[in-house]
């Protein structure tokens, strides 16, 4: 059994503003993350920042314009820790559209 109380959130636009923050909030509260950006340079800086703190924290590359790109980030996250409890889908823009719409390319 593992500990249920540890998340395992896997963060998408974890390289700045709201999505960096929550990272450094999770790792700080003990939570297993796994972040994806574009912007890798920052999100290696992130990482090895939370994991210098003594938090747990890994990085992929993730471009979430593509729905195959988004599949892979979620497996490696399920890869690397044996499961994902929480998704942050933080990155993006501001177009809005109802959920059940599904309209992925935007
Ligand atoms: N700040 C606000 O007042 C506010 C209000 C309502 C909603 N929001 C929403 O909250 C989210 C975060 O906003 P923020 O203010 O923290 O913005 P931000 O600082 O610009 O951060 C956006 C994050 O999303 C990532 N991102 C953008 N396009 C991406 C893509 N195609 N693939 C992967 N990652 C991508 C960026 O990383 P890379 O560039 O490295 O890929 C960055 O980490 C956004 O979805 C925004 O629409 C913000």
């Amino acid at each position: 059994m593992h500990d249920r109380t540890v998340k395992v959130v896997a963060i998408t636009g974890a390289s700045s503003g709201i999505g960096e923050a929550t990272a450094r909030r999770l790792a700080a509260d003990g939570h297993r993350l796994f972040l994806g950006a574009r912007r890798t340079d920052r999100l290696e800086r992130l990482v090895t920042e939370i994991t210098a703190a003594g938090g747990t924290a890994a990085t992929r590359r993730l471009d979430v314009t593509g729905a195959a790109d988004v599949r892979d980030f979620v497996a490696a996250a399920e890869e690397r820790y044996g499961r994902v409890d929480v998704m942050v889908n933080n990155a993006g823009v501001m177009p809005l559209s109802p959920l059940e719409a599904l309209r992925t390319e935007e």
